[in-house]
């Protein structure tokens, strides 16, 4: 474990991710950071009267400040606005980009070593705030995005072919958008090609259904947007990053030349480790798999270009 971990955040992503770091006794301090005051002290009070029955040792606490953030190891950014039904995550670009640069410039003074994983919406785009804000090196601003989008498109494959979801590996990149890009050639079962079990005719509706995924949550919930799955996978992040497990999962990372593009986030195939984002992991793609990234690139700078800093 590490010796302290911030959410920032105390809605339903942020203190549901609070609650799995803390039951993973990732941190000897978990940290929950809301504006609105009562919601991150009840919450994080009452998640902290959940370790006698679940037997964890991270103490949680929340608060409106940032002095008991000071000096974390990690901070998870989940602050800003989620979606209603019919808006995009672009819709709610400048009021997201006004708090999550407000957020990083204090993540920056009180944790000027932390490494910074975003959540916020649109997730791309925030994530390029909050390394231009905190002035992080990019191994240190990583994105949640490509282990949601994959793990979305793994549970309809494996509720289609009745296995374990386990079982099932798939890589998602591109943006955390419509234009997000599923790759069927590393999709498997077991190392098993899952063109052995499905045929491209079968596999494209599951490929629309995880494109569509987060609006398909925010249809039914109605005032706002998915966070277990979401929280997951932040604390997949999270969990990789502590044990130095140099896993290799799907982020959001700022592109320096690889897959030929720079200068702007993208989900790729990253190694995770205590150093954060240690490196970009190039796959040779098809050239319809780089046609749909490059065009996915283009659905991030857009809003990137307009973004108000
Ligand atoms: C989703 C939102 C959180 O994909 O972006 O559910």
């Amino acid at each position: 474990m590490v010796n302290k971990i911030t959410v920032v955040g105390a809605g339903n992503v942020g203190a549901t991710t609070a609650q799995r770091i803390a039951e993973k006794e990732l941190a000897r301090t978990v940290v929950m950071v809301d504006i609105a005051d009562g919601i991150p002290q009840g919450k994080g009070l009452d998640q902290w009267e959940s370790a006698p029955i679940e037997l964890f040792d991270s103490r949680v606490i929340g608060t409106t400040g940032y002095e008991e953030t000071a000096g974390s190891d990690i901070v998870v950014i989940t602050a800003g606005i989620p979606r209603k039904p019919g808006m995009s995550r672009d819709d709610l670009l400048n009021t997201n980009a006004g708090i999550v640069g407000a957020v990083a410039a204090e993540v920056a003074k009180t944790s000027p070593k932390a490494i910074l994983i975003i959540v916020s919406n649109p997730l791309d785009v925030m994530c390029y705030v909050a390394m231009k804000v905190s002035g992080f090196p990019r191994e240190r601003v990583i994105g949640m995005a490509g282990i949601l989008d994959t793990a979305r498109f793994r549970s309809f494959i494996a509720e289609k072919l009745d296995v374990s979801v386990r079982d099932i590996q798939a890589m998602v990149l591109g943006g955390h958008g419509d234009t997000m890009v599923p790759l069927i050639s590393y999709t498997s079962i077991s190392g098993i090609p899952i063109t052995q079990f499905l045929s491209k005719e079968e596999l494209e509706p599951l490929v629309v259904r995880a494109r569509n995924g987060g609006g398909e949550i925010v249809k039914y919930l109605k005032t706002g947007s998915a966070y277990y799955a979401p929280s997951s996978g932040a604390v997949q992040m999270v969990e990789a990053i502590v044990n130095d497990q140099k896993r290799i999962l799907p982020c959001a990372a700022w592109l320096e030349g690889e897959y030929g593009m720079k200068g702007l986030f993208l989900g790729v195939p990253v190694k995770l480790g205590r150093k954060g984002m240690e490196k970009v992991v190039e796959i040779a793609l098809s050239a319809d798999e780089q046609a749909a990234l490059a065009k996915s690139a283009d659905a991030v700078r857009e809003p990137m270009s307009v973004v108000k800093l």
